[in-house]
């Protein structure tokens, strides 16, 4: 195991165990793990969403692809290791945890290690995941797979741009000190895109126009080589590659969704 499980539990780490520590001890949470095309995801919801039907708070807590799904959860084998420490950062024992189908309550249920108690429930109707609030004005939109995994995606690249955005805040002391510039709330891209530029004078950097003012611009090229020892050139560029692919992913994503929802609601009302 070794490598690979250290990365994987590195990926989940931080952030999303941060996030599970605070959930404890919350008798009215109730887990949620459902299959999308590629993956798994989990999500949280309060219990009482059973008795009133409208009152639907869901969050998507984790995305994870899976290469090889029948191995992540099998009724021969029983659950992979992946899919375990996954659900294990989540759900502690005797938590309620919901799942799609008979077959998948069973294996989770043999699993010794969780000893997670289960439900089960038709899940399409309640998965309203955070972006899709935002999209959909129709409560009763049927929401299918391709809409849960795609609400999958966005989550992630926020999630990508949320974890990036701590290490690289940790700049605004120097470029407020050594260039007079307040980037503290800047977002994420501009703040990784102002770094780049900093540690690569010279070079053309792509951007929006309107991402910096004339001020920011000159401030930047004339102090760029008083930073120096300060900003590390090697893990900007791999962070800025990172962003930007996730910007491109995140923007095909949402028009993806768009259309998706489109879809579901002109099928909808086509019944
Ligand atoms: C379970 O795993 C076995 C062996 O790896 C595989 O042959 C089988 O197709 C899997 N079952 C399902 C339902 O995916
Ligand atoms: C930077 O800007 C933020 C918000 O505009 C402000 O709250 C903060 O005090 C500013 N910091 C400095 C050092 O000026």
């Amino acid at each position: 195991m070794g490598r690979r499980k250290q990365q994987r539990q590195e990926a989940a780490d931080d952030d999303d165990v941060y996030v599970a520590r605070n959930l404890r001890g919350m008798p009215w949470l109730v887990w949620l793990l459902f299959e999308t095309p590629s993956g798994f995801a989990i999500f949280s919801f309060n219990s009482y969403i059973f008795e009133e039907e409208n009152a639907i708070e869901l969050w998507l807590k984790q995305f994870q692809k899976f290469e090889d799904k029948s191995a992540a959860i099998n009724c021969t084998t029983g659950l992979g290791e992946e899919l375990r420490d996954m659900l294990k950062i989540w759900c502690r024992r005797g938590e309620k945890l919901m799942v799609g189908s008979q077959e998948y309550k069973e294996i989770i249920e043999a699993d010794q290690e969780l000893k997670v108690m289960w439900g089960i429930k038709n899940l399409m109707h309640i998965l309203v995941p955070e972006e899709q609030k935002v999209l959909t004005k129709e409560e009763r939109l049927p929401i299918n797979n391709d809409i849960v995994e795609t609400a999958c995606y966005l989550y992630h690249c926020d999630f990508l741009e949320k974890r990036h955005s701590k290490g690289l805040h940790m700049s605004d002391y120097h470029l407020l000190k050594i260039s007079g510039l307040n980037s503290s709330e800047w977002d994420t891209m501009k703040l990784v895109t102002a770094l780049k530029k900093i540690t690569r004078p010279g070079e053309e950097i792509e951007h929006p126009p309107e991402m910096f003012s004339s001020d920011e611009l000159l401030k930047i090229e004339k102090d760029a080589d008083k930073y120096k020892d300060k900003i590390y050139k090697t893990a900007v560029s791999e962070i800025w590659n990172d962003l930007v692919c996730s910007y491109s992913i995140k923007k095909e994503k949402l028009r993806h969704m768009q259309f998706l929802v489109e879809a579901a609601e002109g099928g909808q009302s086509n019944w």
